[in-house]
């Protein structure tokens, strides 16, 4: 044959392989979530997703030295508090789970970059993510609790915010209590477009923080849509976020790609329970690879456009990646 394009040849061998690889993962990518609870000696399995604990502060430590020996640097924290009530009030107590970690682990580790997920639903006693009147969700209501936490979270010394509850304006609500109390250089990952999606099933058994009644719907993006995102996103931006955010991400690539070709904030991704839980179920099976489907499914999604990457794996791929 007569071939002058031979595309094989950029193939032959592990090192031009490697010399033209687009897309190379690193610990640098990676924000692992991590579970707080209330107690001591804790280091529960959860078990729909395994590797993942229930942790109690003093095991939180432990597992942050060992995150950032691995050369995890950034984290993203969710408390399981001591009570739930109509409001959600456990979460902005100022010895609040999520406050106490924060304090703690900035304290023994002041390089850490702390995130702190901010919403309700863990605090609820209904399970959603704003304040419930007659059965409905009152979005402006909501938005003073929202800072209100977000607040508390600052003054614990969270590196940054994200607010995960999908009310509208909560961006710029948070912003502006954030810099009225003087944290102007606390920054914001919204979860902007954050779809209603089954795949957070494993995640709100962990958290306990599944609706008592009804689903997140009302609040949460249709998967259907696609145009609705970039709109999602236009307001977290304009409202002040630093970092934009696309939920779930794997069913979500072709969203990753438009939120990356047409902003130019960071984009973080969010590779969520259900994703995961999914492939370690095949592979105990022994049906799939663990180590070469989750490293497929990263690489996927930083290719796709992802700046950073949010995913119970992280520890796990750095791992593989030093093999
Ligand atoms: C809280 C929140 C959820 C997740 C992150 N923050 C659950 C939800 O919205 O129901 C899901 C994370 C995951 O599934 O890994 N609002």
């Amino acid at each position: 044959m007569d071939l002058n394009r031979r595309p094989r040849r950029l193939r032959s061998s592990q090192n031009i392989r490697e010399l033209v690889r687009e897309t190379n993962l690193s610990a640098a990518d990676f924000v692992k979530p991590l579970f707080v609870v209330n107690g001591e000696n804790i280091r529960e399995e959860i078990s729909s997703m395994p590797d993942n604990y229930h942790l109690s502060l003093d095991q939180l430590q432990k597992e942050v030295e060992r995150l950032l020996d691995l050369g995890i640097k950034a984290i993203i924290l969710f408390g399981l508090p001591k009570y739930k009530d109509a409001e959600g009030s456990s979460a902005w107590q100022q010895n609040g789970i999520v406050q106490k970690a924060v304090r703690r682990l900035k304290k023994e580790f002041p390089e850490l970059l702390i995130i702190t997920d901010l919403c309700l639903c863990q605090y609820t006693d209904h399970g959603h993510c704003g304040i419930l009147e007659d059965g409905k969700i009152k979005n402006d209501a909501t938005l003073s609790r929202l800072a209100k936490i977000a607040l508390s979270h600052a003054e614990a010394g969270a590196d940054m915010i994200a607010p995960s509850d999908m009310m509208d304006g909560r961006v710029a609500k948070i912003r502006q209590t954030l810099d009225e109390n003087g944290f102007k250089e606390i920054g914001i990952m919204a979860y902007s477009a954050k779809y209603h999606s089954s795949f957070y099933g494993p995640f709100r058994d962990a958290a306990h923080s599944a609706p008592g009644q009804g689903d997140r719907s009302s609040y949460q993006m249709d998967a259907a849509n696609s145009d609705e995102a970039l709109r999602e996103i236009e307001l977290d931006v304009k409202e002040g976020a630093d970092i934009i955010m696309v939920k779930p991400a794997l069913s979500y690539l072709d969203i990753i790609q438009k939120a990356s070709d047409n902003f130019n904030l960071p984009l973080a991704a969010y590779n969520v329970s259900g994703e995961y839980a999914m492939v370690k179920a095949a592979a105990e099976k022994g049906w799939i690879d663990e180590k070469s489907v989750a490293l497929e499914i990263l690489t996927s999604i930083k290719r796709a456009g992802a700046d950073i990457i949010i995913t119970y794996w992280a520890d796990s791929a750095v791992q593989w990646l030093n093999e």
